[in-house]
């Protein structure tokens, strides 16, 4: 039983892997854009059908026309020949020439007996040769020449007869059906003119799916989105209005949330400056020393969740020089008494929110100073993308920490150890900042034996 599953197995799986494998080429090969993938949909059978449609006809229809043209043309020589062996003639076989032309629309001349040409080489497609010397064996049986090639409107006919050589010219319109160009060119206009019509009519389509993608990436990215009313199919409008409902929902939570922050620390403030001011008035003791601090790390404190709540609403993203801001970071943690080193490669410009990107990185270089002794931000710009490396040299994170250390309010022990005025929101924040950005951070080993986080954002 065993033995007949698996030996079942692997030939399956063969298919499958080579399925998948061709469907990821496909896939590859395939234009990106919703656009172009469409227009391939929608052009693709129309070419198709459009071959099979030409096919068919020419191998069909215009071959069976064509032979029956052909066949009525030998048909009329045939009979041509019955009359002038049948019936007695005048001397220039002035009748029948006569009755050919007027009544068969066929040239002829009956000329004494002699050799007929040698054949010349035929034209390698001629279809025309080959229907009418099979009709002429068919139907009449004698010797015979023909050149299709020689007069461009005329075709010329030589049969032998038993006295005489018949010399007939038929127009080549009369042999074959040449509207075949017509109709092609007819299935070729009308198919442009038609795939103009479904090309406008698909840009409408797609245009509503475009800006609603557009929309949503700048959203995502914390950008502001102007409102614009639902377009195009169905389906489509109802995936904008459902954007625009989570868009709104989720500007309101925001909004809550920065509000009722706001309103907290704001009592707790003014609790502690009250605190500090009644400190103030007891007269100077050492304990009195640790209160004070105690309250200054409180405000500081406070002003952290502050700026944790506030996240960067209201600020607009704008071409920022970050190779000025990188500086600045760098002096004020030199300002700390630090080894700060900065390079930045590619072009400065980025498009950013510039207060909330030097927040991320401040956190991050903050952390670097915090931990270490030397810190280095290298920064580059290609590509589409700004990746920013913040290196120190103190003792890292473990990898399985690298995750638990972004969360809200975790701190490390050494941390905890070094300041006890940190609030464990640094690291939360500026993963916020950067993904709104589009972005993210990650953590790494630092070449400089620390920790290395790298911040990523496309731009
Ligand atoms: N460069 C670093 N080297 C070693 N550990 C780090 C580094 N950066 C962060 N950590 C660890 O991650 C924890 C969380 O960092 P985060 O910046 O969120 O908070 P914090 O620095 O402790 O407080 P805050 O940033 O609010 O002053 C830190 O407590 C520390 O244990
Ligand atoms: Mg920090």
């Amino acid at each position: 039983m065993t033995t007949a599953v698996e030996t079942g197995a692997p030939p399956r799986r063969g298919v499958r892997a080579a399925y998948r494998r061709f469907a990821r080429r496909l896939g590859s090969a395939m234009p990106k854009g919703l656009y172009a993938r469409s227009l391939i949909i929608i052009i693709t059978p129309v070419v198709v059908i459009q071959t099979v449609v030409a096919f068919v006809f020419m191998e069909q229809h215009w071959q069976t026309v064509t032979e029956r043209l052909t066949a009525a043309v030998v048909a009329d020589i045939a009979a041509i020949i019955d009359v002038l062996e049948t019936y007695p003639q005048d001397a220039d076989f002035d009748e029948i020439t006569r009755i050919a032309r007027k009544r068969l629309n066929l040239r002829i001349a009956v000329r004494p007996p002699g050799p007929l040409p040698v054949a010349g080489p035929k034209p390698f497609f001629s279809q025309l040769d080959r229907n009418f010397s099979k009709e002429i064996t068919k139907q009449i049986g004698r010797p015979f020449w023909i050149d299709t090639v020689g007069r461009s409107n005329l075709v010329e006919i030589r049969i032998q007869l038993n006295d005489n050589v018949l010399r007939v010219f038929a127009r080549r319109s009369q042999t074959y059906a040449s509207n075949s160009f017509t109709f092609l060119s007819l299935m070729v206009g009308i198919s442009v003119i038609l795939l103009t019509i479904a090309i406008i009519f698909l840009r409408n389509q797609i245009r509503p799916i475009l800006r609603l993608a557009a929309a949503v990436d700048d959203f995502g990215k914390g950008r502001t989105v102007p409102d614009f009313a639902p377009r195009g199919a169905r389906e489509v409008r109802r995936a904008t209005s459902a954007f625009h409902e989570m868009r709104e929902r989720v500007d309101r939570q925001i909004e809550q949330r920065t509000a009722m922050l706001a309103g907290v620390s704001h009592d707790l403030r003014t609790i502690l400056t009250r605190f500090r001011l009644q400190l103030a008035l007891i007269e100077d003791r050492a304990e009195v020393g640790a209160l004070v601090k105690d309250v200054d790390d409180m405000n500081r404190m406070l002003e952290g969740y502050l700026a944790f709540a506030r996240g960067d609403a209201g600020e607009e993203a704008i071409p920022t020089d970050v190779d000025m801001l990188l500086r600045e970071i760098g002096n004020e943690t030199r300002v700390s008494g630090h080894e700060a080193k900065i390079a930045f490669s590619g072009d400065p410009i980025v498009k950013v929110r510039p207060q909330g990107f030097k927040r991320c990185l401040t956190n991050l270089v903050r952390n670097a100073a915090r931990h270490g002794d030397r810190v280095t931000v290298t920064a580059t710009h290609e590509d589409g993308q700004l990746v920013v490396y913040v290196d120190d040299d103190g003792p890292g994170v473990p990898p399985d920490e690298r995750d638990t250390v972004f969360k809200p309010f975790y701190r490390g022990d050494i941390a905890r150890n070094i300041d006890e005025s940190g609030t464990g929101l640094g690291l939360a924040i500026a993963r916020d900042l950067a993904r709104s950005h589009g972005g993210d951070i990650t953590l790494d080993l630092s070449p400089l034996g620390g920790l290395r986080a790298t911040v990523v954002i496309p731009a």
